[in-house]
């Protein structure tokens, strides 16, 4: 299975530290922001991955993490020109993909636990999209699943009240109908191409199931997030990465 890091967008919640550096760049823990998603994959045996950022941040992200032989993978570059949406995003890494399944990471989210039995969970699965969810305190502040019979029936994005009290958080295995539904979707009333519309497209078919992480999760994209992630990460070492080599 091949692999997705969304490291675009405008950092504009993590301003003024954002204006002349990639979020992504930022220092969470003992390391820059990306190479918790980067780790986390790479345990999982997802080698071969692609990174998508805005054309202003790509020398910096390049210059830092290079072909990935460092990190231990493989890595593809994409440039997004605008900051359209997770799924625009995403849509640029079809031809990567190669016809099949894949899993995305948003390049602000940091996991504390091994996601390999989720990567072997959705490999069960015929077809379809798997999505991770954790519970939190603050759900409004993501994409928040609504159940029926303990399955997601919809995901709401920032909802006021929300239905549960669960983020979808910003790890997602699909098949290829993704890229389908993307080409079907308008931008939401923020501008954007929104994951949790092609989310709800799966769950309309019955099509959507889930997992829940163990482990911290944090979304690192605010200041409280940021701050949050920090402490979370604060001891979290990745021996395999030889120290000297960074
Ligand atoms: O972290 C989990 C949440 O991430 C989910 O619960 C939400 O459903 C999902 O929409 C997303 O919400 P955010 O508001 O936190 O997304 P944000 O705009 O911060 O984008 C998250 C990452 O996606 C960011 O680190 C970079 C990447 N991105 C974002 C945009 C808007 C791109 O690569 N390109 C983009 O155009």
């Amino acid at each position: 299975m091949k692999g997705i890091v969304l490291a675009g967008g405008t950092g504009s919640r993590l301003y003024p530290l954002t204006r002349v550096t990639n979020k992504h760049l930022l220092p969470v823990g003992r390391y820059p922001m990306i190479y918790h998603p980067l780790v986390r994959l790479r345990r999982a045996g997802i080698t071969e991955v692609a990174i998508v950022t805005s054309p202003e941040h790509m020398g910096d992200v390049v210059n830092l993490l290079g072909s990935g032989r460092r990190l231990g993978v493989d890595l593809t570059y994409r440039v997004q020109d605008e900051p359209g949406g997770i799924a625009q995003a995403m849509a640029l890494c079809e031809a990567f993909t190669g016809g099949k399944s894949f899993a995305v990471v948003l390049g602000d989210n940091i996991l504390g636990s091994d996601i390999t039995a989720e990567a072997e969970a959705f490999r069960d699965q015929e077809s379809g999209a798997r999505v991770l969810l954790k519970e939190v305190h603050d759900p409004e502040r993501y994409g928040v699943p609504r159940f029926e019979n303990e399955r997601i029936a919809e995901v709401i994005e920032k909802p006021s009240h929300p239905p549960s009290s669960f983020s979808v958080t910003g790890i997602y295995f699909y098949d290829q109908q993704a890229f389908d539904f993307i080409r079907e979707l308008t931008p939401s009333a923020r501008g954007e191409y929104e994951i949790s519309d092609v989310n709800n497209r799966y769950a309309r078919l019955g099509q959507l199931t889930h997992g829940i992480l163990d482990g911290f999760w944090g979304d690192a994209g605010t200041f409280d997030g940021w701050d949050e992630a920090n402490v979370l990460a604060r001891d979290v070492q990745y021996p395999e990465l030889d120290e000297r080599a960074h």
